[in-house]
């Protein structure tokens, strides 16, 4: 939808449109709860600065703002499928959904309690059914709540046929300095290192970063906390619907391979991501729905 339509649908007090980049067409919310900027390509959320001005996510300076990229920051959608396709390498890593054109169909008002909420859609099309051959319905709700961001991922089958699918809320915090920065939380919590063929380890104490992580925790708590974030804030993360939890920073040699990635960005961003990947993947019957969803805020 053009710029235009979309401010003479939703434009109201609070609720912006603009072009970044090459074409991506961005909606922003701004409330005294903070600030998050979404574009509709992958109902991609950029930004988030919650009502004290702390800003959670990192971006590349790098990214691609382009239509059917992926963007390298913020919080990418993985679906229907975590990482590589399980058979298929020429398909879009971590699914079609970042990659995708999601249209925008809600803008939720809750100012009485201070609330601003946006609500996506992604259907199946003809290039979702070329790498996937099911009908789906996906709502992505991103909602600035008192002190957080809220994000919600409802998957519905609109077929007649059971699918199964993986999923993650990609998310990536800046922080001051990956060697200063640990995640808490999961302490002992089982977890496949996707570095080592996905040998099973536990993780002990907190997690901190000297080299390349790349992991998938396994039913770890619904909340843990990074410590070392830009603004010196201690972040809680606090997920539902989710059965994984990916860690990962690429350090040095993986960030010189990746184009839309700066050679030294490995030091100022993680991921922790609210997922369902690895064994744990969900079945959705025809005609019923999975959520999955997150909170992020700053403590
Ligand atoms: C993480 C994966 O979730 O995403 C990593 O565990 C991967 O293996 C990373 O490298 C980034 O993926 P992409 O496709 O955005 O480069």
């Amino acid at each position: 939808m053009e710029l235009s339509s979309l401010r003479s649908r939703f434009g109201q007090e609070g609720v912006q449109f603009e072009q970044l980049g090459e074409d991506l067409s961005v909606v922003r919310l701004q409330s005294q709860l903070g600030s998050v900027s979404i574009a509709l390509n992958g109902a991609h959320v950029l930004e988030y600065s919650d009502a004290s001005g702390a800003a959670l996510l990192w971006l590349s300076e790098k990214a691609n703002l382009e239509n059917g990229k992926p963007i390298r920051g913020g919080v990418p959608i993985c679906w229907p499928w975590f990482g590589p396709h399980p058979e298929d390498s020429e398909k879009p890593a971590h699914g079609f959904a970042r990659v995708s054109q999601w249209e925008l169909i809600d803008i939720k008002d809750e100012r009485s309690d201070g609330g601003l909420a946006a609500e996506l859609r992604l259907t199946d099309s003809e290039f979702s059914r070329s790498l996937w051959p099911y009908p789906f319905e996906l709502r992505f709700r991103v909602s600035l709540l008192l002190g957080a961001l809220g994000f919600e991922l409802t998957t519905h089958n609109t077929g007649e046929r059971a699918f199964q699918i993986c999923e993650a809320l990609h998310t990536y915090f800046g922080v001051r300095s990956i060697h200063s920065t640990s995640v808490d939380g999961l302490d002992g919590v089982p977890y496949l290192d996707q570095l080592e063929s996905m040998e099973r380890k536990d993780q002990k104490g907190t997690i901190q970063f000297d080299r390349e992580v790349d992991r998938i925790y396994l039913d770890p708590p619904t909340k843990a906390w990074v410590d070392g974030s830009r603004s010196g804030k201690r972040i809680e993360i606090e997920s539902r619907g989710s059965q994984s939890a990916v860690v990962w920073n690429p350090w040095i040699d993986k960030a010189k391979r990746m184009a839309d990635f700066g050679d030294e960005e490995y030091l100022e961003m993680l991921c922790y991501e609210t997922a369902n990947a690895g064994p744990h993947v969900i079945s959705v019957e025809p005609g019923e729905q999975h959520t999955i969803g997150a909170s992020i805020r700053a403590l």
